[in-house]
């Protein structure tokens, strides 16, 4: 913190992801937000392509996080997760999100516009943004498990 945090989605999550990045780029805790598209609610590109977008520039160390919105959260979740060194999950309830962060350090949250209300969403971005992994919890060497089966 303060989080570099990158937003994405494609034309089934772009209302969302105006509105939260919008939240985001109020947010005290976020330094920088970087929009990976797409740019207009009728831009087709197919949701893997913003997904690995975003997900590069995590893997890159351009950015700490990323949010990328779909219609259900899950298309974009599995794109993002297919780029090294990245931990993507969808999450629409408050202990998914907290346990993401706190037991999988997924930089990567995802979610669908066609699942969640935007309000119920904006205050699970709120939690999101407090949380932080810890490198010396229980949880760092079954984080380090699944990084090691990367390339299998
Ligand atoms: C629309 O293409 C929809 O399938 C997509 O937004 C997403 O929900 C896929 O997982």
């Amino acid at each position: 913190m303060p989080w570099k945090i990158a937003v994405g989605a494609d034309n089934a999550g772009y209302g969302y992801k105006e509105a939260l990045k919008q939240l985001l780029e109020g947010d005290a805790r976020v330094a920088s937000v970087i929009d990976v598209g797409v740019g207009a609610p009728d831009d087709g590109t197919n949701y893997p392509s913003v997904a690995v977008a975003a997900a590069r520039k995590v893997a890159a160390g351009d950015v700490d996080r990323a949010l990328l919105i779909c219609g259900t959260g899950l298309g974009v979740a599995i794109s993002a997760s297919k780029v090294k060194g990245v931990r993507a999950v969808t999450a629409h309830d408050l202990y998914s999100v907290q346990r993401s962060v706190l037991s999988n350090n997924a930089q990567v949250l995802c979610m669908g516009e066609r699942v969640i209300g935007l309000e119920s969403a904006k205050a699970l971005i709120d939690v999101w943004l407090g949380l932080q992994f810890d490198p010396t919890s229980a949880s760092a060497a079954k984080v380090d498990e699944i990084c090691s089966y990367e390339g299998d």
